[in-house]
C-alpha cells in the first residue's frame, strides 16, 4: 500500500507543487481546497507524472466540514501518513487598516485551518504511533513584513502552533515541522503584482527581496516538504525551516 499524504491548498501554487511532488514519491495525495476547478487542474499534473490523487473541495475554516473530510479520506484513500498545511490568505494592511472581517479570516484560514487539520488527523496517526505533520507558515511569522499584520501575526501562531504539537507527540512517533518561504512566485504574488500600479517595478522590487535577487520557485518550496515528510528528515522535528533565498540574512 503507498503511504498517504493529505495536502491543503493544493489547488494553487505551493500546495500544487506539493501535491505532484509527493505524488512522485510515491504518495498517494488527498488534496484540499475551496477551489474544485483549481483541484482538478492539480489532478491532471499528478496523473501526467503518473501519480495518484483524490479532490476533496472543502473549506478549511469549517470544523464540522474538515472533520467528516478527514473520515471521508481515512476510509476511501487511507489514514494519513503524512499532513501538510498549505491553504493560506493574505491581506494587505497594517493593523489600523485591518477590518474586523480580514482580521477573523486571515486567523481563521492559516491558524485555525491547520489547527482544525491536525486535530481530526492526529488521532488516526496516533492509532499507528507514527505521522508527519507540516506547516508551510512564512518569514513573516519570523520577521515583520511591511502593511502584513494579519499575517505576520497568523503565521508566528502556526510557528507556535507547531513547536507545541511536537513537544506534545514526540515520543508518540509524530513530527511536526514549520516551513518559511520567502517570496515564491505562485498565483497569489500573481495577483498582487497585477493590482499594484506599476506590475513590472512591484515585481523587481519582491525578487530583489531575496538575495539572489529572483523569487523561488514553488517546487523549491515541495521539495523541502518532500524532505521534511520523508525517512531523511528523520530528525527534524518542531522547529520552522527558512527557506528564503536569503531574504532574512540581511
Ligand atoms: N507565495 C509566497 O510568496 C509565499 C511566501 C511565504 C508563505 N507562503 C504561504 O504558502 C501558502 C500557499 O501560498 P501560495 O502562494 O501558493 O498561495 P495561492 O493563493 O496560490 O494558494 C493558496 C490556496 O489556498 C486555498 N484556500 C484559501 N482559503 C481556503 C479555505 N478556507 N479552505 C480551503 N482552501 C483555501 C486557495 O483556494 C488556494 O488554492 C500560504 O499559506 C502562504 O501564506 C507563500
Amino acid at each position: 500500500m503507498s503511504p498517504v499524504a493529505v495536502v491543503t491548498g493544493a489547488a494553487s501554487g505551493i500546495g500544487r507543487a506539493t501535491a505532484v511532488w509527493l505524488a512522485r514519491d510515491g504518495y498517494q495525495v488527498a488534496m484540499l481546497d475551496l477551489d474544485t476547478a483549481g483541484l482538478i487542474e492539480t489532478l491532471r499534473q499528478v496523473e501526467d507524472v503518473g501519480g495518484k490523487a483524490h479532490r476533496f473541495t472543502v473549506d478549511l475554516c469549517d470544523p464540522l466540514a474538515v472533520g467528516s473530510v478527514t473520515r471521508e479520506i481515512a476510509v476511501t484513500v487511507g489514514a494519513p501518513d503524512v499532513l501538510v498545511n498549505v491553504a493560506g490568505v493574505g491581506v494587505a494592511a497594517t493593523v489600523l487598516e485591518t477590518s474586523d472581517e480580514d482580521w477573523s479570516r486571515v486567523l481563521a484560514v492559516n491558524l485555525t485551518g491547520p489547527f482544525l487539520t491536525t486535530r481530526a488527523t492526529l488521532p488516526l496517526m496516533l492509532d499507528r504511533g507514527s505521522g508527519v505533520i507540516v506547516n508551510v507558515a512564512s518569514v513573516g511569522g519570523l520577521v515583520g513584513l511591511a502593511r502584513r499584520a494579519a499575517y505576520c501575526a497568523s503565521k508566528a501562531g502556526l510557528i507556535g502552533l507547531t513547536k507545541a504539537i511536537a513537544v506534545d507527540h514526540a515520543r508518540q512517533g509524530i513530527r511536526c515541522v514549520a516551513i518559511c518561504p520567502g517570496t515564491v512566485e505562485t498565483e497569489w504574488i500573481g495577483k498582487i503584482l497585477a493590482n499594484a500600479p506599476d506590475p513590472a517595478a512591484a515585481r523587481e522590487a519582491m525578487a530583489a527581496r531575496q538575495l539572489d535577487g529572483r523569487m523561488g520557485t514553488p517546487d523549491e518550496i515541495a521539495a523541502m516538504v518532500s524532505f521534511v515528510a520523508g525517512p531523511e528528515g528523520r530528525f527534524v522535528n518542531g522547529t520552522a525551516l527558512v527557506v528564503d533565498g536569503g531574504m532574512t540574512a540581511a
